[in-house]
């Protein structure tokens, strides 16, 4: 009687161990940048991956490339780390020309809080990261690898994020920011820091294998809260003009054709009432999570440089 091959090579169980060699995709991003510092200061040797020319970093070793399409990712390392988009990483790891023991990938809440949205777009977005946690996990499984998923909600901290810099800075443009009064949603702003702190605990925490945790920040808050105190941190002090939802909703319109709305479609309108609340107990429970409340000051909400 024959038996089929193994689909890859199995590799030896993670153990918690003495920092080794580790590859981090998505490694320039927001979350990326500061995961890297930490897993040089614990001893990690570390390839980066990144489509543009990167400046030095001190223990890191940048490859130029593409996720789907770089020749020079090393063929195994013992930790490999994923900051950039969960579906192409999720398609890369399932090709098999990286071996290692250990991955710890970022997806996100969305794949929670998109999933019944009236706009197909964001469906569509929800169904890609539920297949591609299914794919990783299988994957994984597959070859005796330790996966583990964290998935973050609001992102903001390195003045970079696509909400909240963006929201301080047409704040500062405009001396003023406007928001439905009804603008009463919960949301949990989550800091890179926290985040990168998150992935380290991960390492050594078995009880994480096989799982995907969301991974909030450490306070929730109301959205219009959310942006008083974004606006209150910066130096400019803009106003926060609180309108009635009908007033908002015939403004937007117009604002829409100015620029000063792009991207801010029907679905995040509607969004802004609801609560998008995730549970940081397991997260609490199984690596020790523990992020910061919600209190920005103006270098968090600027863009560097
Ligand atoms: N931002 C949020 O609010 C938020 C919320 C929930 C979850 N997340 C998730 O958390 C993770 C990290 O988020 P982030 O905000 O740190 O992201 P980010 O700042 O946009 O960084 C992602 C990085 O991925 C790299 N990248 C993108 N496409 C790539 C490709 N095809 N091949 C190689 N690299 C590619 C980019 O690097 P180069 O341009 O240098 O190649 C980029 O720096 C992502 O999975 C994101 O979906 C983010």
């Amino acid at each position: 009687m024959t038996t089929p091959p193994p689909e890859a090579p199995q590799a030896p169980p993670w153990r918690p161990s003495r920092p080794g060699r580790a590859l981090v995709l998505g490694a320039s991003g927001q979350i990326g940048r500061p995961l890297l510092a930490r897993l040089v200061q614990a001893g990690w040797r570390v390839d980066a991956l990144s489509r543009q020319p990167q400046p030095p970093l001190p223990g890191v070793h940048w490859l130029r490339g593409d996720l789907a399409g770089c020749r020079e990712l090393p063929g195994e390392v013992d930790l490999l780390l994923s900051c950039g988009p969960l579906d192409a990483f999720a398609a890369r790891f399932a090709r098999g020309d990286v071996a290692c023991r250990r991955v710890v990938a970022f997806g996100s809440t969305s794949v929670e809080a998109k999933r019944t949205s009236p706009d197909p777009d964001e469906r569509a977005l929800a169904d890609r990261l539920r297949a591609a946690e299914a794919s990783l996990f299988a994957t994984a499984a597959g070859r005796g690898v330790a996966a583990t998923i964290l998935r973050p909600t609001l992102v903001y901290g390195a003045g970079r994020d696509a909400t909240l810099t963006r929201i301080a800075a047409l704040a500062r443009r405009l001396r003023g920011f406007a928001l439905p009064a009804d603008a009463t949603g919960r949301r949990q702003p989550v800091h890179v820091d926290d985040l990168a702190d998150a992935a380290m605990a991960c390492l050594d925490a078995p009880a994480t294998h096989g799982r995907a945790y969301a991974v909030p920040g450490g306070e929730a808050l109301p959205y219009r809260e959310m942006v008083a105190r974004t606006l209150a941190a910066l130096p400019e002090r803009p106003r926060l003009l609180l309108l009635p939802p009908a007033l908002f909703g015939a403004l937007l319109g117009p604002a829409r054709l100015l620029g000063l709305a792009s991207g801010f479609n029907d679905a995040a309108l509607a969004r802004m009432r609801q609560d998008l609340v995730f549970d940081p107990a397991p997260a609490q429970r199984d690596f020790g999570y523990a992020p910061r409340p919600f209190a920005p000051d103006a270098a968090m909400l600027t863009p560097p440089g």
